[in-house]
């Protein structure tokens, strides 16, 4: 597949995705050394995912931060489509919008699109979706949020709250606008030509419970940047801010950087709950950067950017900088084998596994501390 023959949607990634690229073509801004700065400035440690450029696109953050400084919190809003267990790309959002609840003390709301998924996916039952939503729950609860400053909600459940503010939005939403952005054709069904209505809502909750307008930023991959395109061009005029977005990268499956995280296919993927050793077999297997053989690697050294293993060193499992630099080094210098480098990230995603599943555990005495409904 040619460099730019990639497709970017919030239902299908697919190829190597050119993120340049994909930010002229989304109209976003890149996040720069300044806005890093200015970050920092409220957080004191910058999170890896933003030093390494894996938050790497924001709208109108500038302006979250400035109306923060002049004393006018932001809440957050993100959120879930429960189409299978969870991978550690799902997680993404949820460990950095964490993160920035923890440092800017946001209100933070949840989105669970049972819905979503049941128009968009295979399931033979809308309850098969929410019972598959209630095991994501599990998972995000897991992810640090305060239960005190979160509100998790599933679109069936907390349909009252959202569908008078859901048929504003829609009313302004043309079918051409919706083809246009999604690519839909004759052959959607018309729930998911609605369906980026129930999206857009949330934003506006922490504005409709306060009663008066507060900035909301929506940390999300930068596939989900589409639906909220769409919100932004009617939120002022239904009466809101437009929400600010601060959006992350993909992150690989295990068979290669343009390689998709695919439920359909466990092996290319670490699921929340796999045990050690199916998490450790599917490493065993993942795609590296190696030579083709061990002589000549120590000769030449291997590629950590191609490497399915070091992304995932750099994504969650080598938060230390030192650390990660000299897993880097050693790869490109020869010293350190494709073999020895998958058994060390193993190690490491098997203790975040089962830190993760032990906070899962916990969590499922935790679900009406954070779930609202109707
Ligand atoms: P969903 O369930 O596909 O994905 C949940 C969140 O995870 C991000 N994501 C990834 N991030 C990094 N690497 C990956 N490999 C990866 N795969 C998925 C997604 O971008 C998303 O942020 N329609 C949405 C649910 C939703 C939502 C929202 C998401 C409702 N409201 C508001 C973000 C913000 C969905 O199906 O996401």
């Amino acid at each position: 597949m040619p460099e730019e023959d990639f497709v970017v949607t919030p239902w299908e990634v697919r190829g190597k995705v050119d993120y340049d690229r994909l930010v002229q073509q989304f109209g976003t801004e890149r996040i720069d050394a300044p806005l890093l700065k200015r970050i920092q400035k409220h957080t004191e440690e910058l999170h890896p995912l933003l030093k390494r450029g894996l938050y790497f696109s924001h709208r109108d953050l500038n302006w979250v931060l400035d109306e923060y400084e002049k004393g006018r919190p932001f809440s957050l809003y993100t959120g879930r489509g429960p189409s299978s267990a969870m991978h550690l790309g799902h997680m993404i959002p949820f460990l950095f919008t964490a993160w920035l609840q923890k440092h800017f003390k946001a209100k933070v709301w949840i989105q669970i699109t049972d819905d979503e998924k049941f128009l968009f996916r295979d399931f033979d039952t809308l309850e098969d979706a929410t019972r598959v939503g209630y095991d994501n729950v599990l998972d995000i609860i897991a992810a640090g949020f305060d239960p005190k400053l979160t509100r998790i909600f599933f679109d069936t459940e907390y349909i009252r709250h959202l569908y008078p503010l859901a048929v504003r939005v829609a009313k302004k939403v043309t079918l051409s606008t919706a083809k246009a952005v999604f690519g839909f054709d004759a052959s959607n069904n018309i729930g998911q030509i609605f369906y980026t209505a129930l999206q857009t809502v949330p934003c506006f909750l922490e504005s409709i419970e306060q009663g008066r307008n507060v900035p909301c930023l929506i940390p999300c991959g930068i596939d989900q940047d589409p639906h909220f395109r769409v919100t932004r061009d009617l939120a002022e005029s239904l009466g809101y801010y437009k929400p600010a977005l601060i959006h992350n990268k993909m992150m690989p499956g295990l068979k290669g950087l343009d390689s998709k995280m695919s439920s359909s296919h466990p092996d290319t993927a670490i699921f929340m709950t796999d045990t050690p050793k199916v998490a450790g077999a599917k490493l065993r297997d993942a795609f590296t950067g190696g030579r083709a053989t061990v002589e000549e690697q120590r000769r030449l050294g291997a590629n950590p950017d191609i490497c399915s293993v070091f992304a995932y060193y750099t994504y969650l499992f080598a938060p230390e900088d030192p650390y990660w630099k000299r897993v880097e080094t050693e790869c490109r210098g020869g010293i350190r084998m494709c073999g020895e480098c998958k058994l060390e990230l193993g190690g490491h995603v098997m203790e975040f596994l089962k830190e993760h599943q032990l906070r899962r555990e916990k969590a499922t005495g935790q679900l009406e501390k954070f779930l609202v409904r109707d």
